[in-house]
C-alpha cells in the first residue's frame, strides 16, 4: 500500500470509528443492517474473485521473470569482476522488484476500497449501546437474563459482554446475573474464562453489598488460582467487612416493587380502566357531529377515559395508507429531539412529513373526525421506535400562545410487548392497535395545560412501533371549541 493509499485508509477508519449509529433507536436501522450484511458478503466475494485473478496474473509474471533469468543467467564470478555485468545485474534486480511491486498492489485497492466504504458497520460503541438498552429494558420491566433470552439465547461471550456493560454502569445486580448466566454457558470454545467470571461475580456481589456471595466466589477463584495475591487480599477484606455490615441484600432476586406509576403502568401492574369506572365508558359510531364526509362512513369511536377525555377511533387509516406513510418516512428518519435536543428521554427516530396526497387526505380525515381545524396544526409527525424505544412522561403542550390544544395519535403497528401510551396521573394505559388513533385535549377550555394529560410512550420490549402524531393548535378553533373563562373547564 502506498503512503497516499495508507493515508486514505487511516482517514476512513478514523471517520468510521468516531461515528456511532442509531441502531438502537429505530427498528428501521436494524432492517437496513440486514441488507448491509448481504451486500458486505457479496463485496467480499468480489474481492476474492479479484484476488484470484491477480494471483493468476502474478504467477504468469513470475514465469516471465524466471524465463528472463534463465536465458540471460548472471555468472557470479564474472559479475563480481566485470563492472558492466554487475551494473546489468543491478538493473535487472531493480526492474524485477518494480514489476513485482506493481503486480502485488495492482488494482485490488479499488475492490478493497468498497469494503472499507461500509460506513454502517456497527462500532464497539454501537454494541455497548445495544447492550446498555437491553439492560435498561431489564431494569424497567424487571427481567432476568433468562426472561429476556427466552427466544434468543446468548452464548458465554455475549453474556459476558452484557455483564461488563452493566458493571461499567454500576448496575451490579444485573452485571452479576449476566456473569452467572455466562458461567453456565462456558464451553471449550468460549473466549471468556472461568477465572474472569469468578473475578467479576465476586466483585459485582461486593459492590452490590452481598458480602457472603462475594466471599463465596472469591474463594472459588482462589481455589482455581491459589497463588493469586490480589484475590487473597480481596478475600480478607470481604471477610473483614462482613462483620461490620449487617445488611445483606439478595443479589439473586430482582426487587419487583416499584412506586413509580409510569413504570408500573407500562408493566401492566395497574390500569384504572379495569375498575368499575371503565364499564361506564362507551363505544359508538360517530359522524363527527354530522360531518357529510362521515355520514356514509361513520368512524367507530370508543371512550377510553373520561377525565381527561381520551377517545379511541378504530380503523381510521388503511393498511395501504400506513404503508405509504412508512415508505415516505423511512429514508428521512432521524433521531427525535425534545426541547433539550437529543436526549435519552426520547429514543426514537422521526420525521415531519410534507403534505402530499396521502398526507393531506389523512389531515382532512383528522379534521373531519375531530371537528377541529388543522390549518394551524403541525405537519404529520411519523415516529419509529426500536429496541427499548420510549418517550418518558411529558406534556405535548406548554404555556404558549397558540399552544398544542389537542393530540391525535395514530398507531401504525401493533406492538407485541411494551410500547403502550400511558397517562400516569390518571392510571390509564393504551395499547397500540394498528389502524386506530387516540385523541385528547391537552388544554382546558380556559387555555391552561391540563396536567392530567401528562403521558409517556413505554419502552418497546418486543416488536416494532410506528406512530403518526398530529398536533393541533389553538388558532382556528375559536368557533369549533369555544374558549371558556371558567377555572374548571
Ligand atoms: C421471569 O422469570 C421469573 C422466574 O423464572 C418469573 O417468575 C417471571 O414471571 C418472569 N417474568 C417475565 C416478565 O416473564
Ligand atoms: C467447539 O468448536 C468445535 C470446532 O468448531 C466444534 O466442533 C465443537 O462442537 C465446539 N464445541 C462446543 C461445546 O460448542
Ligand atoms: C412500499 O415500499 C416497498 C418496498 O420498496 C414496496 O414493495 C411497496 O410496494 C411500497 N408500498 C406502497 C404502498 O407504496
Amino acid at each position: 500500500m502506498t503512503i497516499k493509499k495508507l493515508t486514505v485508509f487511516v482517514l476512513l477508519t478514523g471517520i468510521v470509528c468516531t461515528t456511532g449509529h442509531e441502531f438502537v433507536s429505530s427498528t428501521e436501522k436494524v432492517a437496513q443492517l440486514f441488507n448491509e450484511e448481504e451486500d458486505l458478503l457479496k463485496s467480499f466475494s468480489l474481492y476474492i474473485d479479484a484476488e484470484e485473478k491477480n494471483v493468476e496474473r502474478m504467477k504468469s509474471v513470475l514465469l516471465v521473470l524466471q524465463l528472463l533469468t534463465y536465458f540471460d543467467p548472471a555468472n557470479p564470478e564474472k559479475t563480481m569482476r566485470d563492472p558492466v555485468a554487475a551494473y546489468k545485474l543491478l538493473r535487472r534486480v531493480r526492474s524485477e522488484w518494480l514489476t513485482i511491486v506493481e503486480y502485488t498492489q495492482l488494482s485490488l485497492y479499488e475492490v478493497y476500497q468498497t469494503l472499507l466504504d461500509y460506513s454502517n458497520i456497527p462500532q464497539p460503541e454501537d454494541l455497548n449501546n445495544a447492550a446498555s438498552e437491553l439492560i435498561r429494558l431489564q431494569e424497567f420491566y424487571k427481567l432476568y437474563p433468562h426472561n429476556i433470552t427466552r427466544e434468543t439465547s446468548l452464548n458465554a461471550d455475549e453474556a459476558y459482554h452484557m455483564g461488563l456493560v452493566a458493571y461499567n454502569e454500576n448496575k451490579f445486580q444485573h452485571a452479576f446475573l449476566w456473569f452467572l448466566y455466562s458461567r453456565d454457558r462456558l464451553t471449550e470454545n468460549s473466549t471468556t474464562t472461568e477465572k474472569k467470571l469468578l473475578h467479576f461475580l465476586s466483585s459485582s456481589a461486593y459492590h452490590f453489598g452481598s458480602l457472603p456471595v462475594a466471599i463465596y466466589f472469591s474463594q472459588r477463584l482462589l481455589n482455581l488460582d491459589p497463588t493469586n495475591d490480589e484475590v487473597k487480599v480481596e478475600l480478607s477484606l470481604y471477610k473483614h467487612l462482613r462483620f461490620e455490615r449487617n445488611s445483606n441484600p439478595d443479589i439473586f432476586s430482582l426487587n419487583t416493587k416499584s412506586n413509580n406509576s409510569y413504570e408500573a403502568l407500562c408493566r401492566g401492574e395497574v390500569d384504572e380502566r379495569t375498575s368499575k369506572r371503565q364499564r361506564a365508558l362507551s363505544c359508538r359510531y360517530s359522524t363527527g357531529g354530522g360531518n357529510p364526509r362521515l355520514m356514509y362512513a361513520p368512524v367507530k369511536e370508543e371512550v377510553e377515559w373520561d377525565e381527561p377525555r381520551i377517545i379511541r377511533y378504530h380503523d381510521i387509516i388503511s393498511d395501504r395508507e400506513m404503508e405509504i406513510l412508512k415508505n415516505i418516512s423511512r429514508p428521512q428518519l432521524s433521531r427525535s429531539e425534545t426541547i433539550q435536543g437529543v436526549t435519552n428521554i426520547r429514543t426514537s427516530q422521526s420525521v415531519f412529513l410534507e403534505e402530499d396526497n396521502t398526507v393531506a387526505r389523512i389531515s382532512q380525515n383528522i379534521a373531519d373526525i375531530t371537528g377541529l381545524s388543522v390549518e394551524s396544526a403541525e405537519e404529520l409527525h411519523v415516529q419509529n421506535y426500536g429496541i427499548g424505544g420510549r418517550y418518558e412522561p411529558h406534556f405535548d403542550a406548554w404555556d404558549d400562545k397558540n399552544g398544542r390544544i389537542a393530540t391525535f395519535l395514530i398507531y401504525m403497528s401493533d406492538v407485541e410487548i411494551g410500547g403502550a401510551t400511558v397517562f400516569p396521573k390518571v392510571g390509564v394505559a393504551l395499547k397500540p392497535k394498528k389502524g386506530s388513533a387516540v385523541f385528547w385535549y391537552n388544554l382546558h377550555k380556559n387555555g391552561r395545560v391540563d396536567l392530567d394529560t401528562q403521558h409517556a410512550g413505554c419502552p418497546v420490549l418486543v416488536g416494532n412501533k410506528w406512530v403518526a402524531n398530529k398536533w393541533i393548535h389553538e388558532f382556528g378553533q375559536e368557533f369549533r371549541r369555544p374558549c371558556s373563562l371558567s377555572e374548571w373547564e
